[in-house]
């Protein structure tokens, strides 16, 4: 491994993973190839922006050409695939995009990584895939796929496109599905960062339906640290399910947040279910802990604690990128507790 493309490279966990993989990889170059989407910030990157192995390139995984340049000047030998459209809700205000980047575009990354005789493509995908839970159990590798929104079905389309190119032509991919992630540089349209920052700003919490919906949270960087271990230790044509064994139902998460930033549960609004709304998300991560040896680090107190800490100390970062775009969603999509 030498060349690295890592796709979606400005946006959440891709910055993270740049940032991890760049100390972890002394020998290896970081490609960063990126559209910028309302969800993409170079600013997340500041930090590494001077080192010599680090490279962006702005370009969009829907037009071979940017893919085909990228691949060529940097003689790109791996693949970091996080480039999507990641938000279940915008996915239900608008389907169209999440088909065409999450889809369409892995399609072609997929295609050109074929073209020139890749070591490892690595497609980061989510448990969202495998639907959702009842009471028990959780998901196994083995869980057959059944996604209910349309970023989960543009992701589960994605997953068996990735893995048709490993049966059909040998391309040496390897699928991560990943639980919920929080920790650092989350846009605040996801429920951690929205819950601090509309806290923060004494504004209402929007808690959707009843708000006892289950997910299971993973701090970003046992994210990364895992992605990392696959990449070097994984098999082709293999999935591994990453997850940290930490259920919360969203009303405990949202008054978890309120104690720590100190602010009264009476923020708190109960508003229109999402429609389709998976009730509970659980991961079984035995296969990855037994076969590559990846455990998380992090106890969710110390990276509650520690994000809601990054919030407070990053207002520059969070009032910038809640600017322009970010309103006009937020109105469309929290009417109710706008007008109220
Ligand atoms: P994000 O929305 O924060 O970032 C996505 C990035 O992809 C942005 O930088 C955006 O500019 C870029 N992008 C979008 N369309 C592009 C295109 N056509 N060409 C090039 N770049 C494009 O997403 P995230 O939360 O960091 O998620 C990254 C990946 O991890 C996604 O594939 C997502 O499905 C998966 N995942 C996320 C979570 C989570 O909790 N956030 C959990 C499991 C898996
Ligand atoms: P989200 O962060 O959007 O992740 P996902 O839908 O991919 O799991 O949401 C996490 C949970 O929080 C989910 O059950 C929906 C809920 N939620 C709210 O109750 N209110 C909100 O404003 C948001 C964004 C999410």
């Amino acid at each position: 491994m030498k060349s690295v493309l890592v796709t979606g490279g400005a946006g959440f966990i891709g910055s993270n993973f740049i940032r991890h993989f760049l100390v972890r990889n002394p020998d290896v170059d970081v490609i960063n190839f990126d559209k910028l989407t309302y969800a993409g910030n170079l600013e997340n990157l500041s930090d590494v922006e001077g080192n010599q192995r680090y490279h962006f390139i702005k370009g969009d995984i829907c037009e071979r050409g940017d893919v085909e340049l990228a691949f060529r000047k940097f003689k790109i030998d791996t693949v970091v695939h996080f480039a999507a459209e990641s938000h279940v809700d915008r996915s239900i205000l608008g389907s169209s995009v999440f088909v065409q980047t999450n889809v369409v575009g892995t399609n072609i990354l997929l295609d050109v990584a074929k073209e020139s005789g890749i070591q490892r493509f690595l497609h980061i995908s989510t448990d969202e895939v495998y639907g959702s839970l009842g009471s028990t159990g959780k998901f196994t590798e083995e869980t057959p796929l059944h996604p209910n929104s349309p970023y989960s079905a543009s992701k589960a389309g994605s997953d068996l496109l990735a893995l048709a190119y490993q049966h059909t032509f040998g391309l040496p991919v390897i699928i991560t599905r990943c639980s919920n992630n929080y920790g650092p540089y989350q846009f605040p349209e996801k429920l951690i960062p929205l819950m601090i920052i509309n806290a923060l700003n004494d504004k209402p919490l929007p808690v959707y339906g009843d708000g006892l919906n289950v997910r299971d949270w993973l701090h970003v960087v046992d994210h990364c640290v895992a992605i990392d271990a696959v990449l070097q230790a994984g098999k082709p044509g293999e999935v591994y399910n990453i997850g940290g064994n930490n259920e919360w139902k969203n009303i405990d998460i949202v008054k978890l947040i309120l104690q720590k930033v100190g602010k009264p549960e009476s923020l708190i609004r109960f508003v229109k279910d999402r429609p389709g709304h998976d009730r509970r998300y659980a991961i079984d991560a035995a296969k990855i802990k037994n076969e590559i040896g990846w455990t998380p680090s992090y106890t969710f107190e110390r990276g509650i604690e520690e994000t809601v800490q990054w919030y407070l100390n990053n207002r520059g970062w969070w009032s910038r990128v809640m600017s322009g775009e970010y309103q006009e969603y937020y109105q469309k999509q929290y009417d109710e507790v706008v007008r109220s």
